[in-house]
C-alpha cells in the first residue's frame, strides 16, 4: 500500500487521489440515493440459501434487512471456504499466553466446528436456544461461537473480566440453557478460575440445564456430574458433519449485553443477513485487507469489536488472522511485538489504551522488533489522542500505515465513521476518525434536532437505517424504543457528542449520556451506582469519571455512608471488591471520596456535572452546558461544597 506524503507541515499520510473524494464520494451518494440497489450489490458476494424479496423493511424504529433471504452464518465463515481452494488456507494463528500455539486451518476450522455442533445437539440445543459462552480466548471461543450459529442458537459471549453475578444476570436475562466455558483461562501467568465462577453463576440460575467444560488448564477444577458435561466426552473422534440450519437474515444471531443509561445491562440483539453484510463490507472498505493479509484484531471476543472483527468478519472474508489469549505486556513488554513479527501481521486493529500503555515505555525496545509486513493499523473504543496517534503513526507504523480510527458501537455492528483505504486514500487527521461509511446517514444537531453548523458539538444522530443495525434490545422493546429513537423521531441516536469540520470531518467527542468508558470498555454511572449502594455502609452512591493518561477515562466515586459507619480505608478496599465481585474487574474505581452529601437539584436529580468537575479538579464552567437544567449559580455553591467536602476527608 503505497502513501505519498502532502507535504504539509503535519507530514501525514495523504490521498493517492486527491480531493475531491471520487470514489469515496460516489459510494456514499449512491448508498444513500438508492440504497436497495446498493445493498443489493454488497450482499452479493455472500452465499445465501434464498435470496431475499426486499432489501429494506423500515417500519421505524424496526429495520429489517434483506427480507425473505436465508443463510447460515457458520457456512459463510467455514464451510465456503473449506470447500474452496482456501481450505489449506490458515485461518487462525492463537497464541496462549503460556506461548503454547497452535494454527487451524479453514478446513480444520470447518471440521472443529461441525464436531462442536454435534455436541451441543446432543445437549439438545436447537434454533432460538439461547447459549451463554463464557471462555478465554482460546480458538474453543470462536468454534463454539460459530457452532451456535450452525444450529440457529442464539449465543451469548460474556467477556472472562465479569464476576458470577454479572453472568447469572445475563443468563436469566437471556434464558440460556447451556453455558460453555473452560476449566480455566491464563492472564498474566495465573489461572483464572473460570470453572468457580461458573459454579456460583450457576447456584443463581433455574432455569439452566447444563454446563459444557473444556478442559483447558491444568487445575483441578470442580465438577458436578449432575448437571456439567466434559466436552471431550461428548465430541466424537470421527468426522462429522452437521447440516447448517437455514436461517432467516432477519433471525437474531447474537446477544451482546452491554452498559446503557440504565443500570441493568441491555442485551443488545444483532440480526443474520444484515449484519454479516455490514461487517464484511466494513472491513474491506476500511482496511482492504486481500488473501496474503495477517490480520491482527487485538479485542477480546467478549466485547463486539471481538465478536464482529476477531470472528465473523475476517473469517467470513476468508482471511488469516492472529488470536493471542494474554496481556500485551505479559511477560515483558516485547510480547505483541513478537508476535507482530513471528506472524508478519499486514494489519494491526487494537484501542488507544493499548497504544497509551506501550507509549510509556519509550521507543527503544521497539527496534529489536521487525515491524516491517505492517501496511496498516486501527483504533476503537475511543476517540484517540493526537499525540498516541502520532506515536503509533510513527514508531509501529513506521510512516507508513495510515489510521483507520473506527467510530461505532455494540449496536452498530461494525464501523460507521472511519478511513476507508479499501475505497479510495484522502488525508488523515489525528484524533479524527474522518468520514462516514458508505450507507451511514450522519448529522450533528443541537437539542431541538435541529443540524448545528460546521465546528460545533452537538449530537451525532443516524438519519437513515444500515444493515449492520441491532434489531432490538432483547426482551426490552420499550427500551430500544426509548433509548435509541426517542430524543429525535425517526432518527438512531447513539449518544455520543461530535463535532463535524468545515473539510466535512468527524470528531467523536465522548459520551453525551451517562455511560463512562474505562480502557474502551463500557460501564454505565447507573449500574456503579446500583452495584455501590448494594454493599451494606452505603447510603448514596454518585459515580463519574475523570481524565486517566492510559485508560482514557478512570472511575470515581462518591460515597455517602449509613449512620454509624467511619470512613476508613478498609471500607474503601471492601467496596473495591464488592465491585469486583458483583460486576467484575471492569467497574474498579481508581478513587473513592466519602462525602455527607451529594450534590441534587431541588428536584433531587444528581448534579453529573459537578461530579465530574471536582473528581477531574477542573473549574465548573469548562464544562458542557448542553441539556443541563441546574442554574450556573447553584452549580458553583454545590461545587464549592463538594469540594470543601471532599478535602475534608482526605480524599
Ligand atoms: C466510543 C465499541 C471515539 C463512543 C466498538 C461509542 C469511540 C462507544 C470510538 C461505543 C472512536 C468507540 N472514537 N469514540 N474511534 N470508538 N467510541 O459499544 O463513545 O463498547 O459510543 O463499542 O465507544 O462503545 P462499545
Amino acid at each position: 500500500m503505497s502513501i505519498k506524503k502532502n507535504g504539509d507541515k503535519t507530514g501525514l499520510p495523504t490521498a493517492s487521489y486527491f480531493w475531491p473524494l471520487g470514489r469515496y464520494q460516489k459510494l456514499y451518494s449512491r448508498a444513500l440515493e438508492d440504497p436497495e440497489a446498493f445493498w443489493a450489490d454488497q450482499a452479493s458476494d455472500l452465499q445465501w440459501d434464498r435470496p431475499w424479496d426486499k432489501v429494506l423493511d423500515w417500519q421505524p424504529p424496526y429495520g429489517r434487512w434483506f427480507v425473505g433471504g436465508r443463510l447460515n452464518a457458520s457456512v459463510q465463515c467455514v464451510d465456503r471456504h473449506a470447500k474452496s481452494w482456501r481450505k489449506s488456507k490458515v485461518a487462525i494463528y492463537w497464541e496462549g499466553e503460556t506461548g503454547t500455539t497452535r494454527t487451524l486451518s479453514y478446513s480444520d476450522l470447518y471440521e472443529e466446528v461441525n464436531t462442536f455442533a454435534a455436541v451441543l445437539k446432543k445437549l439438545g440445543i436447537g434454533k432460538g436456544d439461547r447459549v451463554t459462552i463464557y471462555l478465554p480466548m482460546i480458538p474453543e471461543l470462536v468454534v463454539a461461537t460459530l457452532a451456535c450459529a450452525r444450529l440457529g442458537a442464539v449465543h451469548s459471549i460474556i467477556f472472562s473480566g465479569f464476576s458470577s453475578q454479572a453472568i447469572a444476570d445475563r443468563v436469566n436475562d437471556s434464558k440460556s440453557r447451556l453455558i460453555i466455558t473452560a476449566s480455566g483461562g491464563y492472564r498474566r501467568g495465573k489461572i483464572l478460575p473460570l470453572k468457580e465462577v461458573v459454579d456460583e453463576a450457576a447456584a443463581a440460575c433455574p432455569d439452566l440445564e447444563k454446563v459444557l467444560v473444556i478442559k483447558y488448564t491444568d487445575h483441578e477444577a470442580p465438577f458436578n456430574p449432575t448437571r456439567d458435561v466434559w466436552y471431550n466426552d461428548l465430541a466424537s473422534a470421527e468426522r462429522t458433519f452437521v447440516t447448517p440450519e437455514s436461517m432467516d437474515s432477519t433471525d437474531p444471531l447474537f446477544i451482546l449485553y452491554t452498559s446503557g443509561t440504565t443500570g441493568k445491562p441491555k442485551g443488545i440483539l444483532h440480526g443474520t443477513g444484515g449484519y454479516l453484510v455490514w461487517i464484511t463490507k466494513t472491513l474491506q472498505w476500511a482496511f482492504n485487507p486481500n488473501d496474503n493479509s495477517v490480520w491482527w484484531c487485538t479485542a477480546d471476543a467478549g466485547w463486539i469489536t471481538g465478536h464482529s472483527y476477531v470472528i465473523y468478519a475476517p473469517l467470513a472474508l476468508g482471511l488469516t488472522s492472529v488470536i493471542y489469549e494474554g496481556a500485551p505486556d505479559y511477560p515483558s513488554i516485547n510480547r505483541w511485538w513478537n508476535i507482530v513479527d513471528k506472524y508478519s501481521v499486514t494489519a494491526l486493529y487494537t484501542s488507544p489504551t493499548a497504544i497509551r500503555m506501550f507509549m510509556k515505555f519509550g521507543e527503544d525496545w521497539l527496534s529489536a522488533h521487525n515491524l516491517s509486513t505492517l501496511e496498516v493499523l486501527g483504533t476503537v473504543g475511543e476517540a484517540i489522542n493526537p499525540e498516541a496517534w502520532e506515536w503509533f503513526y510513527k514508531n509501529i507504523g513506521k510512516e507508513n500505515c495510515p489510521i483507520i480510527d473506527t467510530w461505532w458501537q455494540t449496536e452498530a455492528g461494525g464501523f460507521m465513521i472511519s478511513p476507508c483505504v479499501g475505497i479510495q486514500h484522502y488525508p488523515l487527521k489525528p484524533g479524527s476518525a474522518t468520514l462516514p461509511m458508505p450507507g451511514v446517514d450522519t448529522a450533528v444537531v443541537d437539542a431541538n434536532g435541529k443540524e448545528v453548523p460546521p465546528n460545533t458539538t452537538g449530537y451525532i444522530v443516524i438519519r437513515h437505517p444500515w444493515p449492520g443495525m441491532l434489531l432490538d434490545v432483547f426482551g426490552a422493546s420499550e427500551l430500544y424504543q426509548q433509548v435509541y429513537w426517542s430524543r429525535f423521531p425517526g432518527w438512531y441516536v447513539p449518544g455520543d457528542f461530535a463535532m463535524k469540520d468545515s473539510d466535512g470531518y468527524w470528531w467523536l467527542l465522548g459520551r453525551s449520556d451517562e455511560v463512562i468508558k474505562v480502557s474502551g470498555h463500557r460501564i454505565s454511572t447507573a449500574e456503579l451506582e446500583h452495584a455501590t449502594v448494594g454493599h451494606a455502609s452505603v447510603a448514596e452512591a454518585a459515580a463519574t469519571s475523570k481524565p486517566d493518561d492510559v485508560k482514557g477515562e478512570s472511575i470515581v466515586l462518591f460515597v455517602t455512608l449509613c449512620a454509624d459507619t467511619q470512613p476508613s480505608d478498609d471500607l474503601k478496599r471492601e467496596l473495591v471488591k464488592h465491585l469486583r465481585t458483583v460486576i467484575g474487574t471492569v467497574a474498579i474505581p481508581d478513587e473513592i471520596l466519602f462525602v455527607d452529601k451529594l450534590p441534587k437539584t431541588r428536584s433531587g436529580k444528581i448534579m453529573r456535572r459537578v461530579l465530574k468537575a471536582v473528581a477531574s479538579g477542573t473549574a465548573i464552567g469548562d464544562m458542557s452546558t448542553l441539556d443541563d437544567q441546574t442554574s450556573v449559580q447553584e452549580a458553583q455553591e454545590a461545587y464549592e461544597e463538594l469540594k470543601r467536602a471532599c478535602r475534608g476527608t482526605g480524599g
